[in-house]
């Protein structure tokens, strides 16, 4: 038994739906969830500044003791995952590679779809992962730049609808049976995106498939805590403090009693 916390980090918001989904899963771990708000978002950065700015969080999190890693950010798994698990001695779980796995398993025709930000779609991180796992699949990728900007803002409904339905459009095209939605941020506007897709399509989320893969590595690695207690969260962010707490409770209605801001500078110095 190990009751040390579990790491969880992300630009900004959009890692509070993976957090969700392990708070479902695992609901007697503690957290440490650090968004970098401050420097969201990752997606249209260089790969070379995203690589620095999850290796500066991850060692963060690693000097604050937690006990397993996760990357709730797409952007920060296809530049950054395998350095990571390379530099820090914490285990690290990423959330491109699990996705993948469930649309290779859930898809029929065999076209797989995928949103995410410039920076996952510009790594070919998900085509390459799907590959590894049926060669054939064709995959359609489609980066959409202006979903997280409009999800951290809390934009009109009219404009995250319009920008939905005109990413989806070469994927409807294509014939895709099955969607990653390849970016934590889009589970936060997952009606719009199930309309639009409608039924008939499979959509994979990486929020729940990374509490899946979470909650096997704690019990392979006999890391997870004693089952019997009640698990607690403490929130980091680099941005407003209170901006923060209002989108995280908006979105996930979970209360949050406080939520502590965390300088850029004390990242740097953690991974120098
Ligand atoms: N939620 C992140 C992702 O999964 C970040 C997106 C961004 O900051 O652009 O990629």
């Amino acid at each position: 038994m190990d009751d040390r916390p579990i790491g969880i980090f992300d630009s900004g918001a959009g890692g509070l739906t993976v957090l969700h989904e392990c708070l479902v899963t695992l609901p007697h771990e503690d957290f440490i969830y650090l968004g970098d708000g401050a420097r969201c978002p990752y997606g249209p950065r260089p790969r070379e500044e995203i690589r620095r700015f999850s290796h500066e969080i991850a060692s963060y999190l690693q000097d604050a003791g937690v006990k397993l890693i996760v990357a709730a950010c797409n952007s920060a798994t296809a530049a950054a995952l395998p350095e990571l698990q390379e530099r820090l001695t914490v285990p690290i779980v990423g959330v491109l590679a699990p996705e993948a796995h469930a649309a290779v398993q859930a898809t029929r025709n065999r076209r797989i779809g995928v949103l995410a930000t410039e920076a996952t779609v510009a790594s070919g991180r998900y085509a390459q992962a799907i590959h590894t796992l049926d060669a054939g699949a064709q995959v359609v990728a489609t980066a959409c730049p202006r979903l997280v900007p409009l999800i951290e803002t809390g934009a009109p409904t009219e404009e995250i609808d319009a920008a939905v339905r005109e990413y989806a459009r070469p994927l409807k095209d294509e014939g895709v049976d099955t969607v990653i939605l390849g970016c934590t941020h889009y589970p936060l506007i997952r009606p719009v995106l199930e309309r639009v897709f409608g039924r008939m399509t499979t959509l994979v989320f990486s929020a729940e498939e990374t509490a899946r893969e979470v909650a096997e590595t704690l019990d392979r690695k006999g890391i997870a805590s004693e089952r019997s207690r009640e698990g607690s969260t403490r929130f980091l962010t680099t941005g407003k403090p209170g901006e923060f707490r209002a989108l995280g409770e908006r979105f996930l209605q979970l209360p949050i009693a406080g939520v502590e801001q965390v300088a850029i500078r004390d990242l740097e110095l953690a991974a120098a």
